[in-house]
């Protein structure tokens, strides 16, 4: 019976579900991992921010967006009005997958088998923050919000209904780590305003 299910008590506010997360072991991801890394933010918040799942620093630090891929984040969210304290942070998966290269964690996207074992967190914090927009950052976090494969690129910048299982409106776009493997400057700068745009759009639909 794989899936994180049993671990995820019923009916918790967020702080009981981050003390019930590091005992799940609803996939095998537990197992390489240092730590489960839960969410981050206001419990309160209107807008609720979905990742794909805890990078190497996040692993370590067992904090969500720590690394490269939250600087961008907090400048996005800086720049379309939204501060990093009143939103409501967190992942799709909540365990670090990674290849193992010599020394070096390598991040592997997590597989769909994984997205749906994890989804239970999410629900349940869907369900305890009651957000009135919640953000899909990037194709892993459209999938595990919608349940079904989306492309980023046509469905992003847009109010689209509550999907199944989801108790708010959802806005795609992308995730703030495609933007840093943009290399050519003018091209990275134009991605950057593209997410703050999409999250503008989100803190509209919040207010
Ligand atoms: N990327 C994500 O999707 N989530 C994090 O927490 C960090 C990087
Ligand atoms: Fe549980 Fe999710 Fe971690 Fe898998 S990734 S063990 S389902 S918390």
């Amino acid at each position: 019976r794989p899936g994180a299910e049993r671990w995820v008590p019923p009916d918790a506010d967020v702080a009981a579900l981050r003390a019930a997360v590091p005992d799940c072991r609803g996939c095998e991801l537990w197992r390489d991992a240092t730590q489960a890394v839960f969410s981050s933010g206001s419990p309160d918040a209107a807008v609720m921010l979905v990742g794909e799942q805890p990078g190497d620093r996040e692993d370590r630090e067992g904090e969500p967006f720590v690394g490269p891929a939250g600087r961008v984040l907090d400048e996005a969210l800086a720049a379309a009005g939204i501060p990093r304290a009143d939103a409501y942070l967190t992942n799709a998966v909540k365990h670090f997958r990674f290849e193992l290269r010599g020394k070096r964690r390598i991040h592997e996207k997590p597989a769909v088998g994984h997205l749906v074992a994890c989804r239970p967190w999410l629900s349940a914090e869907l369900g305890a923050v009651h957000p009135s927009v919640v953000v899909g950052l990037g194709a892993t976090a459209a999938r595990s919000l919608l349940g079904s494969p989306a492309r980023i690129g046509d469905l992003r910048g847009r109010v689209l209904p509550p999907p199944d299982g989801v108790p708010a409106p959802i806005v795609l776009t992308q995730h703030p780590s495609a933007i840093l493997r943009v290399r050519d400057d003018a091209d990275r700068a134009a991605a950057f305003d593209a997410l703050v745009a999409d999250l503008a759009v989100a803190a509209e639909v919040a207010e």
